[in-house]
């Protein structure tokens, strides 16, 4: 070949797009910056004076939803609804056989809740994909940023997609005041067509979820990186108390059935029963409406919940039936009756050991310090490590504040978590 053919043929595959199958082991850098302008323009959708409004199926869901959808699209990206209602938004890897890596979180948020707990997740999610494709990246898999419905709720979307949601619980009432089986219909859904997004055992090559870390381990150690060693088990538990509404003036207090004074023994007990091992198990009645509800009548109903986690799950087990026998005991001596149900509940997870590894290796060559650490808090990660390989990657929260307004990662700290996120995917993509 003489000289001038070289030059030209080399001008000619310069200016085509350039696609590396296997990237360079310089660490990849995102856009931190775009991750954090969405959070900012994220944050009008749903607030109210207490907080972050976004309950899943809610007006301003479906308006996060929206804005998701744009992101999506504005990153040259195809967005799909699956049939339980997440979206999904795919590249194509270079070996389409391939099962794909999926990453992804939620953007509905708890009542009065902040912005960052799941957009930081979904939106880093959509930046790695289309950090990707803007570097030429591709990868030999497939990658799918997903965001999951109804996270806040009892990862709802994570367990249609693998199949673990009982139809019975798709009658279950969300907090926006829809059943589930509405929620899927309203965020574009089919409840019909449930199996076509089920996602079998083995066909995700790896999951990994970036998330706020909710507590203040990483802020207190003054640690950049949090890599996730497993998931707390979450059990919820819904409760009705019923005693007899009557007089507040005329019933003698021997011959009362209160609901509300049997919820607060109740209460206290749920916490005694917990505290009473050591360990990091934690409940909390944190839900409670009392029937009438007014100042001269003794409540005749109660109902309220119990969120109950540990890692193990036959701990769970142990201190719902120690909380169940205490319910029988307040019931005879209050003259009342507990009714207790099941609510959705989630299973305690471990992540993977290579992916802890590969997180661990991605914070490193980004400079970043790091730690390992457990999740007390829920993640669609738990379901989705029921079918593939998961890990988690935490950044700091101030003050380890979560599900409250006040709830806030800086914008750095954004930034360097979805950095490690995308090295992480290129990383996953060679195992
Ligand atoms: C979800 O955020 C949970 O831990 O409840
Ligand atoms: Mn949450
Ligand atoms: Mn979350």
């Amino acid at each position: 070949m003489d000289r001038r053919t070289f030059v030209v043929q080399l001008a000619t595959a310069t200016a085509a797009p350039f696609f590396r199958v296997q990237p360079s082991t310089r660490p990849l850098r995102a856009d931190g910056a775009r991750v954090n302008a969405a959070l900012a323009s994220f944050d009008a959708i749903g607030r109210m004076p207490g907080g972050i409004n976004r309950v899943a199926y809610s007006d301003a869901d479906l308006a996060g939803r929206a804005f998701a959808l744009d992101l999506i699209r504005a990153s040259s990206l195809t967005p799909r609804i699956d049939a339980a209602g997440n979206i999904v938004a795919r590249l194509e890897g270079a070996e389409p056989a391939l099962p794909p890596i999926v990453i992804g979180s939620h953007i509905d948020s708890v009542t009065d809740g902040g912005n960052f707990d799941g957009p930081v997740g979904s939106f880093g999610a959509i930046e790695v994909a289309r950090s990707l494709a803007a570097q030429r990246v591709r990868l030999r898999h497939p990658l799918e940023a997903v965001i999951w419905q109804n996270e806040e709720g009892g990862t709802v979307g994570s367990k249609l997609a693998i199949g673990k949601l009982k139809a019975s619980e798709l009658d279950l009432v969300a907090r926006s005041g829809k059943t589930l089986r509405e929620g899927v219909t309203r965020v574009g859904g089919s409840v019909e067509r449930l199996a076509d997004a089920v996602r079998a055992k083995g066909s995700v090559h790896c999951y990994l979820e970036l998330h706020i870390e909710q507590g203040g381990t990483l802020e207190r150690t003054s640690r950049q990186i949090g890599t996730v060693t497993g998931i707390v088990g979450l059990r919820w538990l819904d409760v009705a108390v019923e005693g007899f509404s009557n007089h507040a003036g005329t019933t003698p207090m021997d011959q009362r059935q209160d609901a509300l004074l049997a919820a607060a023994k109740f209460t206290v007990a749920v916490n005694d029963i917990v505290s009473a091992e050591p360990g990091r198990q934690v409940a909390t009645v944190g839900r409670i409406v009392a029937s009438p509800n007014t100042r001269n009548v003794i409540p005749g109903r109660v109902e309220l919940t119990v969120d109950l986690r540990d890692l193990d799950t036959a701990a769970i087990d142990r201190f719902e039936a120690r909380i169940r026998q205490a319910a029988s005991q307040i019931a005879q001596a209050t003259g009342t009756t507990f009714a207790i149900t099941q609510g959705v509940s989630s299973e305690a997870a471990m992540s993977d050991g290579r992916l802890m590894d590969v997180i661990d290796r991605s914070a490193a060559a980004l400079g970043f310090t790091g730690s390992r650490m457990p999740s007390g808090a829920g993640h669609d990660a738990q379901e989705m490590a029921q079918i593939a390989p998961m890990a988690m990657i935490f950044v700091p929260s101030v003050g380890g504040i979560s599900h409250s307004p006040r709830e806030f990662t800086k914008a750095q700290d954004v930034a360097n978590g979805v950095d490690v996120l995308l090295n992480a995917v290129v990383a996953a993509d060679r195992l």
